[in-house]
């Protein structure tokens, strides 16, 4: 495997990922990981150190164990970690005023063996403030750019490379190339590794972890937590024990298909709680978008709590499941990433709940989970579900929740899952929904005044929910989703369409 050391960038897990994409089973760490915990991980044949926003000036920079230098195995430093690696070894990092942001040109030696057979001019994608300026010792340079004298350097003989720009990230051309390259002529790791590995893996995991006991999950039916109940169905079989809490704040028609899914068809163990009424007096009167999540995600724990009580009869459950993944945990805030916004479903349990937590979709992206989904044999209409947030209608409604503007999303977002699955158009977009702005306004219909709500449409189109573009949706359908929910839908005469991307944007509208 190879082990992708954490320094703090936005985007390092994407390494770990298009590792996997070669067939080459790799995982993200704390960079504070020592060379002896790597190597109880087994068969390390590389280590990747991500990039950071960090100066190795600072007090606080993030370093890595120095044995790792000396260990033999390979290693790519990638910005951050580039310039840590040249500043360990006894080069020079220059602060720089000028910062190098975008794509740029580079020129590579192709007897460097993560450059070769690629061309020798390039356009890779940079994003630096500081650069390094004198080479650490052995350290030959590898590459140049107008702007970065040194734009990669290598020490062979120490099996070290180092890139200053972003390979992991698609705007550099041949970036998949040079990370193959080192995973496959550096680091020599061989491509067996499969979803069914994984799924494997996993099983052993959670088998050793939770034991005989039994291991609660909240089942929203949402593809995550979909595919958590399918691999802990298969790992434990009727030890898992699925909670369907319907809080209120689903998608129309939503609740019905779970209890079919899964308790009909599945035939797991499932116990449908209905608690909308206690999720909303909690959220009467907020508006503020992190309180509804913070009160969303404490009372679905609270919830669960009393239910399972109740179920089990003072047998305590140690072990809750969660379908929280990578962008989930990176948004929430990992050890040096910065917090976005807090997703319930992370971190969050209060001090004197007894769960523990098993998340084994944490280090995995969208299609990833996907992918495991089918490989479980889940149906497809499951796996391909476009994602819908833990604290569902609850952040698609701006502003306080009311039981009259949770009726308006949901039948607002039906016509406009109806029209989108008639034009056909469902896997074309990513995710798509109507949110309820909190804005009134006047409008005219037949002949009276109205001053009503205006409900936006958002769209988008996203591999890994990471970033996103806005969905160029036909004008035609918009027009008929927005005649449909004008004239449908009770309160609503005015429909707006949301033609912002991510970022600046997020993909939810709260
Ligand atoms: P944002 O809005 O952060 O959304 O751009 C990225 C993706 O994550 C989904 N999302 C959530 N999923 N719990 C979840 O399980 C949450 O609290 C949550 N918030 C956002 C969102 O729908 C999109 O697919």
């Amino acid at each position: 495997k190879i082990v992708v050391l954490d320094f703090g960038s936005q985007y390092n897990q994407l390494i770990a990922r298009r590792i996997r994409e070669f067939g080459v089973y790799s995982e993200l760490h704390p960079h504070t990981m020592t060379l002896e915990e790597i190597k109880a991980l087994g068969d390390v044949k590389g280590i990747v150190f991500s990039g950071g926003p960090n100066s190795v000036y600072n007090e606080a920079a993030p370093k890595c164990d120095p044995a790792i230098y000396e260990s033999g195995i390979p290693i790519l430093g990638i910005c951050y970690g580039m310039q840590m690696v040249q500043h360990d070894m006894g080069g020079k990092v220059l602060p720089s005023d000028k910062k190098e942001y975008g794509r740029t040109e580079i020129k590579v030696d192709t007897e460097c063996p993560i450059f070769t057979g690629l061309p020798e001019t390039q356009t890779v994608w940079m994003s630096h403030g500081d650069q390094v300026g004198e080479l650490g010792e052995g350290f030959a340079e590898t590459a140049r750019s107008d702007n970065t004298p040194f734009a990669a350097a290598a020490n062979p003989e120490k099996n070290i490379y180092t890139l200053q720009f972003h390979p992991e990230v698609r705007h550099s051309e041949y970036g998949n190339e040079i990370l193959k390259k080192f995973v496959f002529n550096v680091a020599k790791a061989q491509n067996n590794w499969t979803m069914h590995d994984f799924i494997e893996t996993q099983k052993k995991l959670i088998k050793e972890k939770v034991k005989d006991d039994k291991v609660l999950l909240g089942l929203s039916g949402g593809v995550d937590s979909s595919v958590v109940a399918a691999l802990l169905h298969e790992a434990i079989g009727d030890q898992l024990i699925a909670m369907f809490i319907d809080h209120g704040l689903l998608r129309k028609g939503e609740a019905e298909s779970v209890m079919e899914t899964f308790g009909k068809n599945m035939n797991i163990n499932l116990v449908k709680i209905d608690a909308k009424d206690r999720f909303l007096s909690k959220l009467e009167g907020v508006s503020d978008p992190e309180k509804k999540r913070k009160i969303i995600g404490n009372e679905f724990v609270y919830t669960f709590d009393e239910e399972v009580k109740k179920l089990t009869e003072g047998e305590e459950i140690k072990w809750l499941a969660q379908g929280t993944l990578y962008t989930d945990v990176i948004e929430s805030g990992t050890n040096s990433a910065q917090t976005i916004k807090s997703h319930h479903n992370v971190k969050g349990l209060p001090e004197d709940m007894q769960f523990q937590l098993i998340e084994p979709l944490n280090t995995l992206f969208k299609d990833e989970v996907r992918a495991l989904g089918e490989e479980l044999g889940l149906p497809s209409e499951m796996v391909w579900r476009q994602p819908f947030p833990g604290p569902g209608l609850g952040i698609r409604i701006l502003g306080d929740i009311t039981e009259e503007k949770l009726k308006i999303v949901q039948d607002s977002d039906a016509i406009l899952r109806e029209e989108i699955a008639k034009a056909r158009l469902e896997k074309d977009i990513w995710q798509y929904f109507t949110a309820l702005t909190n804005m009134r306004s006047v409008g005219v219909m037949g002949d009276q005044r109205t001053y009503d709500y205006a409900v936006a449409i958002r769209a988008v189109t996203s591999i890994d929910g990471m970033t996103a573009d806005w969905a160029r949706v036909p004008f035609d359908v918009l027009a008929r989703v927005s005649d449909r929910i004008v004239n449908e839908v009770d309160h609503v005469n005015r429909v707006l369409f949301d033609i912002t991307s991510k970022p600046p944007g997020t993909i939810e509208f709260e």
